[in-house]
């Protein structure tokens, strides 16, 4: 029976496309909180430019018209509070898997990235509204998420993970029923977590919504909930910036991360995804992959 739950747990967890919670290791993000930041440039204009037919570094035009929040540049709506994918840096940049292979589109494509950095649960908005041209923020490409933007190749995989202190008696996810467990707002854990016993997740009563991971590890911490479900490299960064606290052994189940664009974006769609494919053929996204996460 017990293995049967965890099954069941797992094929619902696959089929909503589960999975996690965002992190911050600084645990400041939300000071950052809707802010617009790039080097070099402190204008964020939300006037809308056509761009046709932009001719990118590398001398491929770029064909079909693109529509950019602002000329010239790239701006990615995001949530900069999940290492090692997006996280603020000490001196007010951002770095991570996601940022470094942005700023490689938006070289190739002759644009200057511009980083929006807002609650993860404003993201797809943001893209949908037009005060920003891509999602980018570890992003699990899901069948709900598909009716408010279209989703490029898949850039990477995430797995859900769950965190809890080392002298938790939580040892499997079984365990977790009429525990409380906390999660970043919007994100895949949450919505998993959240949901009834049925369909594999632990009711919304036992599920707190944090502002992002960093502060749903330190509500832990604080012995607020016993447990935190977030996507496993978040969660290794936490683990490794906070003393006692450890990841359960337990089954994992995979999610693809893809950058999300406007519906009626077309031109920038294909930019982007011709650019993906591009990346993961060269080899470039798995070096940047393997410079933040090491095997
Ligand atoms: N992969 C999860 C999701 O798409 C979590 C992403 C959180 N990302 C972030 N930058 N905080 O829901």
């Amino acid at each position: 029976m017990k293995k049967r739950v965890i099954a069941g747990i797992l094929a619902a967890g696959m089929a909503l496309s589960l999975a996690a919670c965002g992190g911050s290791s600084s645990g400041s993000s939300s000071e950052a909180s809707g802010s617009s930041s790039s080097a070099g440039t402190s204008s964020a204009s939300t006037a809308e430019a056509a761009v046709s037919g932009v001719s990118s570094s590398s001398g491929t035009a770029v064909s079909g018209d693109m529509k950019l929040v602002e000329d010239g540049k790239l701006h990615m709506a995001t949530n900069a509070s999940f290492p090692p994918y997006e996280s603020t840096t000490d001196n007010g940049g951002f770095e991570g898997i996601d940022i470094d292979i942005a700023t490689k589109i938006a070289d190739d494509l002759g644009l200057e990235l511009v980083v929006d950095d807002m609650e993860f649960s404003s993201v797809i908005t943001s893209v949908q509204s037009g005060k920003s041209d891509i999602a980018m923020a570890g992003m699990t490409v899901k069948e709900e998420r598909k009716k408010n933007l279209d989703f490029t190749d898949s850039y990477a995989t995430g797995v859900q993970s769950v965190i809890v202190p080392e002298d938790s008696d939580i040892k499997s996810i079984d365990d977790l029923k009429g525990k409380k467990i906390g999660c970043q707002e919007g994100t895949t854990g949450y919505i998993y977590a959240s949901d009834t016993e049925e369909n594999g997740g632990f009711g919304e009563e036992n599920v707190t919504a944090y502002a992002d991971g960093g502060t749903a590890v330190n509500a832990m911490m604080q012995g607020k909930v016993d447990a935190v479900i977030i996507d496993n490299e978040p969660a290794k960064a936490y683990v490794a910036a906070n003393k006692g606290l450890k990841i359960l052994d337990t089954s994992y189940v995979e999610e693809e991360y893809a950058i999300g664009i406007a519906k009626d974006n077309k031109g920038l769609y294909d930019a982007v995804n011709n650019e993906i494919k591009k990346l993961k053929e060269d080899g470039t996204i798995q070096s940047i992959i393997d410079k933040y996460i090491k095997a």
